[in-house]
């Protein structure tokens, strides 16, 4: 599914809305909500109207357990660090204790790094199946989501649930999800905005399938929705854009 926003601060308002909604119908029906937070820039918006009053008293953040979709291996002080993003933006203003935040640390040794994190995993999900509730994702200009690149190896993992990973010109490793547990999900939230994305996400969205690492994710979660602002959309044509509330 596709839903316009008018423009980042209504993307975000829709999209803080969607989160605090989904979490509350998930811990009434299960009695906990778990949710993979995106990184890089786009999601910081949706993170502090999270943190705010009316949705910040609307979500049960005793019952939520908040995961990475990936993190850049530098400290958590870093800026770089989508830890630090999302403690600035939303966990350091939330009732939200520390033993449901699960980070991802991996300043040291990546792949022994992703081991812990995968084993940290196993022990949430078991016995059930590993199905986040929700996972949020961004989309980079490459057609990359979370840390999975294009042509990665990681790309072709069917096992492992975390692969260390590294992004082309950068001096730091990353740590993403693989395509086995992302496209797991109950549901994926995927936020674009910005002219910036409107030429990967019209091909993503329109091109041939099967070939970028989003459209990798998308192809295999259950329910997947693409939350767009009209700058990003600009190059989206012949599909059936369900336009938000556009006075946001
Ligand atoms: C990361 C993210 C990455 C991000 C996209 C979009 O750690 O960098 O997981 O996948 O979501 O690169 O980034 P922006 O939101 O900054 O455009």
């Amino acid at each position: 599914m596709i839903r316009l926003a008018a423009g980042p601060e209504a993307l975000s308002q829709t999209a803080a809305e969607l989160i605090a909604s989904r979490a509350r119908e998930t811990v009434a029906r299960r009695g906990r909500f778990s949710v993979a937070l995106a990184g890089g820039s786009t999601p910081r918006g949706t993170y502090e109207r999270l943190a705010r009053s009316p949705l910040r008293d609307q979500v049960p953040w005793e019952r939520v357990h908040v995961f990475w979709g990936d993190e850049r291996c530098v400290s958590p002080d870093d800026p770089r660090s989508n830890q630090r993003m999302a403690r600035r933006a939303l966990l350091d203003h939330i009732p939200l204790p520390s033993t449901r935040i699960h980070p991802i640390p991996c300043e040291d040794e990546p792949a022994a790094a992703a081991r812990r994190y995968e084993k940290e995993l196993h022990g949430f999900f078991a016995p059930g199946p590993p199905v986040f509730d929700l996972v949020l994702l961004g989309l980079g200009g490459d057609g990359h989501t979370a840390s999975l690149f294009p042509g990665d190896p990681a790309l072709r993992e069917r096992d492992r649930w975390v692969a260390a990973v590294r992004k082309p010109g950068e001096d730091f490793a990353r740590l993403t999800l693989t395509l086995p547990l992302l496209n797991r999900a109950a549901q994926i939230l995927f936020l674009v905005s910005g002219g910036g994305k409107a030429a990967i996400l019209a091909k993503v969205l329109e091109g041939p399938p099967g070939r970028l690492p989003a459209q990798l994710v998308a192809a295999g979660a259950a329910e997947v929705c693409w939350l767009v602002d009209r700058a990003a959309a600009g190059k989206v044509s012949g599909v059936s854009l369900q336009a938000e509330d556009e006075g946001r």
